[in-house]
């Protein structure tokens, strides 16, 4: 029993000392055949989702110069505001987002030469009373994607307070349609699209600021930019890139349809929406299934330790003692920072620094939230174990049962009984927190609702879509649960 666990500590500390060397192992992407960009795919017509591909005027591109470097090049959807970091990381080569060439990002990223102009313009509702651009001083709430220029201009502009920040384009249409917010600076063609597509938003005639996008390369990587620099080039001179320009100009009216319940038909079940929720919740299952195998697992050995310690650490002497103590400070230490922590910094560590080699994003957040949850486990079986009552354990004791006897037979059974409805409770919240994994840009059941969004412009039945299979999934949890607690006691 001591050993298996000191098995397992070794490989849990031999993973942490392993991985930093991991992160820093450079490759030449460009050697290996795949030029891999970030991108954001909730920003119509340069980048967005069609069935289960990013299309748009930005893929059309890179595919261009991807062909003509005969490179092949991958488009990664991840949140607008992550993909400098990412880059910076080395996770990824590039960027292809719409991005506007700034002097501030060139301190962080370099910028292919650039290939189109936009400017930042104000969306508003059609009966709004804002008529310029001046009035938006007038205490108004104003809406903008995180990290985007339309987001600097408008803290600059009007201040932070007066200004709210949003991970994806769509959710501040949402909450401009609905009312909470007054305006949304975002770039012209983007505004456009979606005034295109919903009969109550309108465009300002006044606009913001020209500007032009490239796209963002690693700054460590100068044979990328070059060669990007070396295709753009041809391509602008060949008509290819004002090919794909005229392709997506005008975009295309979707028809709207009134009512929740059309609107439903119409976008979750007629256009397929539902494809995204359905593949999307396998994801979230597939993670939440492995994360808590592990978590359980690891929970339980953390528990296991922290107790013996407690019981045996004074009897103990020698190495075994010492060992003992020590992985209980490690766990405890390990507790307290995941606890300590929001998850969401958790996965975008392990994203973008520890695990920054691994590609497979499934992997990434089994990982991420196994540990999580591993914390919150530790504990509550810690909890069940120290309800057993010292009485029976002595009385045990005494019976001539040995410390690992006395475990299996008299503690662990009542430990994990009365541990199970806070096991219940962590189990839901895992599932829950899995919600977060779109921040990496895994496609769970969440970011499937942001695909259909971005696809539909329509955000209340993709999030009620969503959020009632959530709650049908916690359903069936709690009543499993309720189950097993029962055979439990009954047993
Ligand atoms: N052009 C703006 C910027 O560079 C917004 C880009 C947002 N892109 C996106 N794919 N959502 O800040």
């Amino acid at each position: 029993m001591k050993k298996k666990a000191l098995n397992l500590f070794t490989l849990i500390l031999s993973i942490f000392i392993l991985m930093p060397n991991l992160a820093f192992g450079q490759e030449d992407l460009v050697d290996d055949g795949v030029i891999d960009l970030g991108t954001s795919a909730d920003f119509p017509p340069y980048e967005y989702y069609e069935k289960d591909e990013i299309v748009g005027i930005d893929p059309d591109i890179v595919k261009a110069i991807g062909e003509y470097l005969g490179v092949e090049v991958k488009l990664h959807d991840m949140d607008f505001n992550n993909i400098i970091a990412s880059i910076q990381s080395g996770k990824i080569d590039g960027g292809a987002a719409g991005f506007t060439v700034t002097e501030e990002r060139k301190k962080s990223v370099n910028f292919t030469d650039t290939f189109a102009k936009t400017s930042q313009v104000v969306l508003v509702k059609k009966d709004s009373d804002i008529k310029d651009i001046e009035d938006l001083a007038d205490s108004k709430k104003i809406g903008t994607q995180l990290g985007s220029i339309g987001h600097t201009l408008a803290t600059d502009d009007f201040g932070e307070d007066y200004v709210q920040a949003f991970i994806k384009v769509p959710d501040a249409i949402l909450s401009l349609q609905s009312g909470k917010i007054d305006a949304v600076i975002v770039d012209k063609q983007i505004a456009q699209s979606y005034a295109d597509s919903s009969k109550d938003l309108d465009l300002l005639d006044s606009t913001y600021l020209e500007e032009e996008y490239a796209i963002a390369v690693n700054k460590e990587n100068p044979l990328l930019l070059e060669k990007l620099n070396e295709a753009i080039g041809a391509l602008k001179e060949d008509g290819t890139i004002d090919q794909i320009m005229a392709k997506y100009e005008g975009s295309e009216e979707i028809e709207k349809t009134d009512g929740i319940i059309g609107r439903f038909k119409a976008n979750i079940i007629e256009n397929g929406g539902y494809k995204y929720l359905v593949d999307g919740l396998k994801t979230t299952l597939l993670v939440t299934f492995f994360a808590l195998i592990l978590s359980f697992s690891l929970g339980l050995i953390i528990a296991l330790v922290r107790a013996a310690n407690a019981e045996l650490g004074e009897e103990l002497h020698g190495i075994s003692g010492i060992l003992l103590k020590v992985m209980d400070k490690i766990f405890a230490i390990f507790i307290s920072i995941i606890r300590g922590t929001p998850s969401t910094i958790q996965l975008l560590i392990m994203f973008n620094v520890i695990l920054v080699n691994l590609d497979n994003l499934i992997l990434v957040a089994i990982i991420s939230f196994a540990l999580n949850s591993s914390a919150y486990m530790a504990e509550l079986f810690r909890g069940g174990i120290n309800s057993v009552s010292k009485g029976e354990k002595e009385a045990a004791r005494s019976l001539g049962l040995s410390y690992y006897q006395m475990m299996k037979k008299l503690v662990m059974p009542q430990a994990i009984k009365n541990s199970l409805p806070a096991l219940g409770n962590e189990i839901i919240t895992l599932f829950k927190e899995t919600s977060i994994s779109g921040f990496i840009g895994l496609a769970d059941l969440t970011r499937g609702a942001s695909i259909v969004i971005s696809q539909t412009f329509d955000a209340a039945t993709a999030y009620f879509s969503a959020a009632i299979i959530y709650l049908v999934i916690v359903l069936l949890m709690e009543k499993i649960f309720k189950k097993m607690e029962k055979g439990y006691l009954y047993a």
